[in-house]
């Protein structure tokens, strides 16, 4: 359960990290920094955070397998609706009702919220390891 979440997390981060960089070169190229708050928590949030806890989920084992889940679609969910409901609540660009785009802002910041607080109690359910250098018993 771990591994395979591991990896979509790692995949997934480094989808934003492609996308945030290219953000970051684009608005270099063009000097217009409006867009520093997506491209700042695109690479922040969606490819740095999740991809320490697609790592963590590869090192460590944890008791409740249904907690990985939950949080690693929590990371995705919360990575992907803040940075483009910061999009569309900053800039607008389909010009989509204001109360539409503060709500999915704000749903969005919150499941990140919740990825970030459940992975608090994560770090307390992991399992009791055998070193992987312990010698041979015989
Ligand atoms: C191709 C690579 C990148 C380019 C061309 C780039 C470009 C930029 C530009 C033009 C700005 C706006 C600066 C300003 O407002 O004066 C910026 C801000 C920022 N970038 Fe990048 N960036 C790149 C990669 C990264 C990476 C890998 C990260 C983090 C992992 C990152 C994090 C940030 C942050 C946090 C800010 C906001 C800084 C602030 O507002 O004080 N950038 N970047």
């Amino acid at each position: 359960m771990e591994q395979t979440w591991s990896i979509r997390l790692i995949r997934f981060a480094a989808i934003f990290g492609v996308i945030g960089t290219f953000i970051g070169s684009d608005m270099a190229g063009r000097t217009d920094y409006a867009m520093t708050p997506i491209h700042a928590h695109m690479l922040v949030v969606g490819w740095l955070s999740v991809f320490a806890w697609g790592i963590f989920y590869k090192v460590y084992k944890i008791r409740r397998k249904a907690l990985v889940s939950l949080q690693s679609v929590m990371a995705m969910a919360g990575s992907f609706g803040l940075s483009s409901g910061m999009w569309l609540y900053f800039l607008n660009p389909f010009n989509w009702n204001d109360t539409f785009v503060l709500i999915y802002f704000i749903v969005g910041g919150s499941f990140l919220l919740l990825a970030f607080a459940l992975f608090v109690v994560i770090t307390f359910m992991i399992e009791k390891e055998t070193p992987a250098h312990a010698p041979a018993r015989k």
